[in-house]
């Protein structure tokens, strides 16, 4: 994903977090109001190519989306030679604290407030190369979290491959609502007191 800009100035490191101030923890190299604007444009085009993927009817990944949540979301850019001029973006990744009433193997509703996975593109063109383990396995470290213990906000056919192959996780909770949960995810969790 090309822009009329260079992404190398907004985005310094390979993967970028933002939060909902959509301030990089490394200041752009442009000045902060043009760097806003910039930055809201990849979001609102990564959000739509995603949501065009994914077949849903509207975005659900956005700036101003991005600005009213909690979320945070996660960019990788491209960052060899072949695209030295002004940069690309090769995906994202939306994560973000819900609370939950999850079903537990027996059938009961426990509450929980799990890492929710909400949001995950690479570009069509780069798929199938590593960059979406690369990335996830990137928020893995930096959110802390074990892949067992999140729960996946409709998970596409691809991405469940995706869990299945990278993460081993293979079999799932049945729940009621759209998250998918798998085996593990009550492992050694606290009771709520
Ligand atoms: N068909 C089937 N499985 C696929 C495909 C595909 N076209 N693309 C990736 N995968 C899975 C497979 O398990 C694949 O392993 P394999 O090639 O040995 O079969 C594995 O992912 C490859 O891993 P990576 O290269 O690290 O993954 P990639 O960079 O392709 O990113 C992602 C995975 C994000 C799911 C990507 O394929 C994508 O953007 N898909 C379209 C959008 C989408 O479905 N997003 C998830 C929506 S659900 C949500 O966000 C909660």
């Amino acid at each position: 994903m090309e822009f009329d800009f260079d992404v190398h100035k907004i985005f310094l490191e390979p993967i970028t977090k933002l939060d909902c101030t959509l301030n990089p923890a490394r200041r752009p190299l442009i000045s902060s109001f043009e760097a806003q604007k910039q930055i809201v444009k990849v979001i609102d085009e990564i959000g739509k190519l995603s949501a065009k993927a994914q077949r849903l009817p509207v975005p659900i990944t956005s700036a101003s989306r991005m600005q009213s949540n909690k979320h945070h979301l996660y960019i990788l850019k491209d960052c060899t030679p072949k695209t030295a001029g002004r940069g690309a973006v090769i995906g994202f990744l939306k994560v973000g604290y819900k609370k939950l009433f999850v079903l537990d193997h027996a059938g009961s509703h426990i509450e929980a407030e799990p890492l929710c996975i909400l949001d995950f593109y690479i570009h069509e063109s780069l798929q199938r190369n590593g960059f979406g383990k690369e990335l996830f396995g990137f928020m893995l470290r930096l959110e802390q979290v074990e892949p067992p213990r999140l729960a996946i906000d409709r998970p596409s056919e691809k991405f469940l491959s995706f869990l299945r192959k990278h993460y081993n996780l293979r079999s799932t909770i049945p729940q009621v609502n759209n998250f998918v949960v798998f085996d593990g995810f009550f492992r050694d969790r606290k009771a709520p007191v």
